[in-house]
């Protein structure tokens, strides 16, 4: 294998670059764009729910909201928000630091707890140009889904 490779017997790759399909990302180079305006922490409509259990989520997501970029809330949304019922949101706030990949856990709230069903844990990093990118995975059931909240700058 070339330079920057990663096998997954041998992480090589430096710090705030992830691995993907053997290869070393910079997942701020390389996302997949979101642009749900139903994930908006706003929207209570719940006449069509989303459940992002379903999604085979692939590498690295950047949240937008029309045409700005968004990001996962930091505190507890209430249920029946989002598009869903259990809006999925993080115990901790955002890195602050540009470069590097912190984890954080995904709460979701349903029937009064902010953290009902068991939560589970995403990448994040912030990006230089002040956005940020997740490692987006599947949470334990339906219907739950990610939350796009503040707007960035
Ligand atoms: C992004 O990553 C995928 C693999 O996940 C790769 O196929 C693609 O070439 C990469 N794009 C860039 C611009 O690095
Ligand atoms: C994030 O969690 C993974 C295990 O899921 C661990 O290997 C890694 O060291 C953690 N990263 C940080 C920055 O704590
Ligand atoms: C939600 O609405 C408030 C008030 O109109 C607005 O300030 C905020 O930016 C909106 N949030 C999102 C995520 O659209």
């Amino acid at each position: 294998p070339g330079g920057g490779s990663c096998p997954k017997s041998l992480l090589v790759c430096p710090a705030g670059v992830d691995c993907i399909n053997s290869q070393c990302f910079d997942p701020c180079q390389n996302y997949t764009a979101l642009n749900n305006d139903w994930r908006s922490t706003n929207n209570t409509n719940i006449q069509d729910l989303h459940c992002d259990r379903n999604i085979d989520w692939q590498g690295w997501y950047r949240l937008f909201l029309g045409q700005s970029s968004a990001r996962i809330p930091e505190r507890c949304i209430d249920s029946n928000r989002c598009g869903t019922h259990a809006p999925l949101w993080i115990t901790q706030p955002h890195p602050t630091q540009a470069g590097e990949i912190v984890n954080r856990t995904v709460c979701n709230t349903w029937l009064g707890s902010c953290c009902y069903f068991n939560s589970h844990t995403i990448k994040v990093k912030l990006c230089y140009g002040n956005y940020y990118v997740y490692k987006l995975e599947k949470p334990v059931t339906c219907y739950l889904a990610y939350c796009a909240g503040i707007v960035i700058l």
